[in-house]
């Protein structure tokens, strides 16, 4: 349903097949409205969407990303998949946000195949969210070259992720409370600051001086990060042999 703004966002929606996408299917039968820029790709279950194709499709212009999966506990997998995909994109909002998108831009649904009036709700709220933030990149104060980097730094570091996802991110007890209580809660971010925040802004250094050398005041202009963080993290990468301190020119460059 258009909503009388100029900007017309790009979104895309990944789906499971079981349940939400039954949903998108009966909301098009009960001729419910939603805007038709929203583009919906079926996968078989939500635990299917991996962290890669949410960057990948930012990374490719699309505004924001909705993923709608079965209610918890009704996935039709008996590893009950959607929980992973409620995990996932925790760590995912996570990690926009350290990078300067708007955590806003990802968005999770349950949907079940008989709420065909739920899915459009869904999509017009969300769409109605998206027009008013306004066009990736341009909305977060970010050029297009800072966004791609940022990125691809991300990017970078999603095969750790993963491993810490499945390692110390992991949930005991598979209901939607335990999960609920975990995700928002002060563990939950310190544990992402202990094992993932750290990789992420060491990815972006190294982004950064792909481009050129740059001093210790200049990374952290650029990052937002304190000169010791940039101390501690450039400690680290020239101990792995990542990169080079050059004495002359006061300042970091790739080894
Ligand atoms: Fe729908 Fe798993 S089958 S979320």
């Amino acid at each position: 349903m258009a909503t009388g703004n100029t900007f017309q966002p790009k979104m895309v929606g990944i789906i499971c097949n079981w349940c939400c996408y039954g949903g998108a299917d009966l909301c098009g039968v009960s001729r419910f409205q939603y805007p038709p820029y929203i583009r919906l790709v079926r996968v078989m279950c939500s635990a299917r969407v991996d962290l890669l194709h949410i960057l990948r499709a930012f990374a490719n212009g699309q505004d924001a990303v909705f993923i709608g999966g079965c209610h918890l506990c009704d996935c039709h997998y008996v590893t009950n998949g959607n929980f992973n995909a409620f995990s996932m994109v925790q760590v995912a909002k996570k990690l926009l946000e350290r990078v300067g998108v708007n955590p806003k831009r990802l968005r999770l649904e349950w949907v079940s195949a008989g709420e065909g009036i739920r899915f459009a709700n869904f999509m017009n709220e969300f769409a109605a969210e998206i027009e008013k933030m306004g066009p990736l990149g341009k909305a977060e104060g970010c050029g297009d070259e800072t966004l791609a980097r940022n990125l691809a730094a991300v990017e970078s570091v999603v095969p750790y992720v993963k491993l810490v996802l499945t390692q110390k991110l992991h949930v005991p007890v598979k209901t939607e409370e335990a999960y609920h209580e975990f995700f928002t809660s002060k563990q939950f971010d310190r544990l992402f600051d202990e094992a993932i925040a750290g990789k992420l802004a060491t990815s972006q250094i190294m982004r950064l001086l792909r481009e050129k050398p740059l001093s210790t005041r200049e990374i952290s202009g650029a990052l937002g990060l304190s000169p010791s963080e940039v101390s501690g993290h450039m400690t680290q990468a020239s101990r792995q042999g990542l990169v080079r301190y050059d004495v002359d020119r006061n300042c970091y460059a790739l080894a």
